[in-house]
């Protein structure tokens, strides 16, 4: 299964810090994965906006190649702005070079086709950002097609609203506009796509006895793309009579989870709704601070706070590691470092549970190693 490997003697790990408070966190999960004497091999990799300035990529071939080599990745956050070829003009360096930006993290699961989003969303006793008790819900988003398939058109050629013209009655509405007036998306899924990230959730349920697995979609009005996805949900249940099916249109499931969050276990989701569905989770636990994701696919995993590079912290060392500490015992996890796992979530939930350490955003005055080193504290493993 893609989520979990064979424990090894030793692993190499990818270290990708990024900018801005993406090194502060990874700094505080070195210092519990140290703690915890997993041996391991770091390897720094570079990554983000200070080389898309310096070098036109953001994501360094040598990055590329150095994932090809490792167990797993701990990735910080990435500064990221829309730049176009003519603002990459300004840039000295890229002066001349034609270039524009391109989102590592999105290349990054394309390219080692990092299939499954996975996204844990739980309410530590003692949190007092917990918007409920007890919420326990894990969230499979499809991590490489539907909306962010990278297929657009920000003016569409003729040759495309010809066919379009032809093919779709709906279209008509659209077909007298100049080329120029409107944009296309599209929205990409694959029966392939679909069915291995809601396969991913049916197995990672029956692992872990997981009661139930919900597909998420909107197959009433997004009748092709979303139907697929609610027809194979189905089809795959049957495969799985131990774990209870159910599915809600996504609209429906923002308001059904603020209301009973409890009564949710496994979601599957289409890559966009599962992108906001887990942001609107991670606020019912605390936030950014909490919001920890594993970018996993058959041989390689990055795993990653989902918050980005907060640049009015860097350098301060002020913002909550916990969801970067996290991210450390999910990639434990899929290592098959399962002992370590639960002795960190462990240690974590301790720490929330005492309060004593606790960053801004929990009320407190910490800093981001002192939350680190308050885990490391409650870690006695050998
Ligand atoms: P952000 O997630 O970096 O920060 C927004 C705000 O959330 C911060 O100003 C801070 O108040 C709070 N926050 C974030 N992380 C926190 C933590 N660990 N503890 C406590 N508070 C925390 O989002 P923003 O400001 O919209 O984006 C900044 C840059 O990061 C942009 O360039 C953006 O494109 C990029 N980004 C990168 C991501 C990634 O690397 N995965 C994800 C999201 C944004
Ligand atoms: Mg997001």
């Amino acid at each position: 299964m893609a989520e979990q490997k064979q424990k090894k003697q030793s692993y190499k790990i990818a270290w990708l810090p990024g900018d801005g408070i993406g090194i502060e966190v990874l700094e505080a999960a070195k210092i519990v994965l140290d703690k915890l004497n997993l041996k391991a091999e770091y390897i720094h990799g570079d990554i983000g906006w200070d080389f898309w300035c310096k070098e036109g990529d953001a994501f360094p071939k040598r990055t590329i190649d150095l994932l090809n080599s490792v167990d797993a990745a701990m990735f910080g956050a990435i500064t990221s702005k829309p730049v176009k070829a003519a603002e990459a003009e300004l840039i000295p360096e890229l002066k001349g070079k034609g270039l524009i930006y391109r989102s590592p993290i999105v290349r990054m699961r394309q390219l080692f086709d990092l299939y499954i989003c996975l996204r844990p969303t739980k309410a530590y006793p003692g949190n007092p950002l917990n918007f409920k008790d007890n919420i326990d819900i894990v969230m499979f988003r499809e991590n490489t097609e539907d909306l962010y398939s990278g297929v657009e058109f920000n003016s569409v050629p003729k040759e495309l609203s010809d066919v379009l013209a032809k093919l779709s009655k709906p279209f008509d509405k659209f077909k007298n506009l100049k080329e120029t007036e409107y944009s296309i998306s599209c929205k990409i899924n694959t029966q392939q796509g679909t069915e291995r990230i809601i396969r991913a959730a049916y197995d990672y349920a029956k692992k872990f006895g997981r009661k139930k697995v919900t597909i998420v979609h909107k197959a009433n009005v997004v009748r092709a793309t979303d139907g697929l996805f609610l027809e194979i949900g189905k089809e795959v249940a049957k495969d799985y009579p131990g774990v209870q099916f159910d599915e809600a249109n996504v609209d429906a499931m923002t308001m059904w989870l603020l209301k009973n969050p409890n009564n949710y276990d496994v979601l599957v989701a289409p890559n966009l709704y599962g992108d906001i569905i887990s942001d609107l989770c991670a606020q019912m636990v605390g936030g950014l601070g909490f919001g920890c994701s594993g970018n996993i696919g058959e041989k390689l995993a990055v795993f990653e706070p989902t918050h980005g590079s907060a640049p009015k912290y860097s350098g301060l060392y002020k913002v909550n590691p916990i969801a970067t500490i996290l991210a450390a015992k999910m990639m434990l996890d899929w290592l098959g470092e399962t002992e370590k796992a639960v002795a960190l979530e462990k240690a974590v939930a301790d720490v929330i549970k005492e309060g004593k350490a606790r960053t801004y955003d929990m009320g407190g005055t910490s800093k981001t190693l002192d939350i680190a080193n308050a885990v490391a504290e409650k870690l006695l493993f050998k």
